[in-house]
């Protein structure tokens, strides 16, 4: 019955068959059979390198709370599956099937003296190249997937919550009271809900907020029912959201039913342009279609009005708001200081997740072009260039699940200035890019591993701010004295 599960691997020789089967004889018992055969497959396959007590021989260890590739049981199946791309762990998908893998990451989370998936300690302190930074958690309770925060003045924070609510900082404390008065989301699938904001560029005589949020005109709890990413502006006093104004939403005609993708990330320019995102809504080729909202990057003017120089102004079919086209779900829009160019960052499929600088009516070519492969292991495209695509700055293979995009400005990180902060989801990073004529020339990591890293703001303290997912927490990092 064992000799049936065994996958036909070129290695697979008898005498290991035979081993196999004597180790499976020593320890089997009935009711254990589907996680004792993990632990067999495991001997078999990955003991070489990984070390017969999961402790690392030539490969990495497998019992530690510092994992490269993302933790938890998913990536680890992932990562089997799939394999991690330009290293010797090939990819097991062919040789293993799905529930024989299944049982080879349950053994692996099993044999953790810490589950995978349990909050790691926020370090205190951080060494890099250039400081020695101090860590401060600010916010650790109360607050659900925080999307977006902007500093209003030098005391007082904005921040989205995924579910869709809006949350004063002040001080460095979460004010108990939410915002009052916001619009309903549609937050059903995984991704969606209320996402990232902006405030006007003349925020402080205004007063104008601007966020994203999937919307729809069905019933929220309609699983269902259709959406699209939506943006408004409106004013908060005190804690009431108030005047109200729609910026951006498609007709009925342009709504899609169960997607994900929903892009979301906001960001003024100093021109004063209001760009954002909207992921492809799990419909790839959409992303090539200029009559489509799906895949895109838009840019409007803060009252929603559309420049007149806008690349598909006057193209028939095609939306006027659009910027670019064939993104697949851009996650961070900053400016470069220096250049006022905009740069971005999206998620790729399995591999590919990509940093560009957006030029005016460029095709990032998704899903024509793409260096990563669909997650049910399916080929996207064959080609990573075609003529009239742009190429990516960085491609992350494999998939960081690149997250927002930050700018290192102000005062407080002077050997750090106008360098690129990306934030990693499923990897849990922050990383720091050296950017030089447009290209990357270094990346350092700065943090590692404790939780999903959403977005990033330098504060007008100077102070790099983070919002964590899982757990959800915000962080003020700064350089310590004397470093
Ligand atoms: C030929 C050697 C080799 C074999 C055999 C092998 N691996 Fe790997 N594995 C690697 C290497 C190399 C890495 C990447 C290590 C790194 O970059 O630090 C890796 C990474 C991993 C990771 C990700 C670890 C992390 O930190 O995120 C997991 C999980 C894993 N392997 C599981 C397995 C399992 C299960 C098997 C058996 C089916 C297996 N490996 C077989 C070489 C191997």
């Amino acid at each position: 019955m064992f000799e049936r599960q065994l996958p036909n691997l070129r290695q697979n020789n008898y005498s290991m068959k035979i081993l196999s089967v004597l180790i499976f004889l020593c320890t089997s018992s009935v009711g254990y059979l589907y996680a004792q055969s993990g632990e067999v497959i495991y001997s078999m396959y990955c003991a070489g390198c990984h070390g017969a007590q999961l402790q690392g021989n030539t490969a990495a260890k497998l019992i530690k709370t510092e994992w490269k590739y993302g933790r938890g049981r998913d990536a680890i199946f992932r990562n089997i599956k799939f394999g991690i791309p330009s290293t010797e762990m090939i990819k097991w998908g062919g040789a293993l099937k799905d529930e024989d893998i299944r049982a080879l990451a349950d053994f692996i989370v099993a044999a953790q003296e810490i589950p995978p998936n349990a909050d790691r300690p926020i370090p205190e302190s951080l060494t890099t190249k250039d400081y020695t930074l101090k860590v401060e958690k600010l916010v650790t309770a109360d607050i659900h997937t925080p999307w977006g925060i902007e500093f209003v003045d030098a005391h007082r924070a904005l921040i989205t919550e995924r579910i869709g609510a809006i949350r004063w900082m002040v001080d460095g404390k979460l004010d108990p009271q939410p915002i009052q008065g916001l619009p309903k989301t549609y937050a059903q699938q995984a991704t969606g809900g209320y996402m990232d904001l902006a405030l006007d560029p003349s925020f402080s005589k205004n007063g104008w907020v601007y966020f994203a949020f999937s919307h729809t005109r069905g019933s929220p709890a309609d699983k269902s029912a259709e959406g699209m990413t939506k943006v408004v502006r409106g004013r908060i006093s005190g804690h009431q959201w108030t005047d109200e104004q729609t910026l951006f939403e498609v007709p009925d005609s342009l709504t899609l039913s169960g997607g994900n993708r929903w892009g979301g990330r906001l960001m003024f320019d100093t021109d004063g342009y209001l760009y954002f995102s909207i992921g492809d809504m799990a419909r790839a080729n959409d992303s090539q279609n200029p009559g489509k909202p799906s895949g895109k990057v838009f840019r409007i003017h803060a009252d929603g009005s559309i420049p007149k120089d806008n690349p598909f102004v006057g193209k028939p079919g095609a939306l006027a708001a659009l910027y670019s086209i064939g993104n697949r779900n851009v996650q961070g829009i900053a400016q470069h200081p220096a250049t006022g160019e905009i740069w971005a960052t999206e998620h790729g499929p399995m591999g590919g997740d990509e940093l560009n600088v957006l030029k005016k009516g460029a095709n990032y070519g998704w899903p024509l072009i793409t260096y990563g492969i669909d997650y049910s292991g399916e080929i996207v495209s064959n080609d990573t260039a075609r003529a009239g695509m742009e190429q990516p700055v960085v491609v992350w293979t494999p998939s960081i699940a690149v997250c927002p995009a930050e700018f290192v400005t102000g005062d407080l990180f002077p050997r750090w200035k106008n360098n690129l902060l990306v934030g990693a989801l499923a990897f849990e990073e922050i990383r720091r890019l050296v950017i030089v004529n447009n290209k990357v020339m270094e990346q350092e990591m700065i943090l590692k591993g404790v939780g999903r890293v959403r977005d990033l703001k330098i504060g007008p303290d100077g102070a790099l701010y983070v919002l964590l997912n899982n757990p959800d927490m915000v962080l003020r990092i700064s350089p310590d004295k004397g470093s």
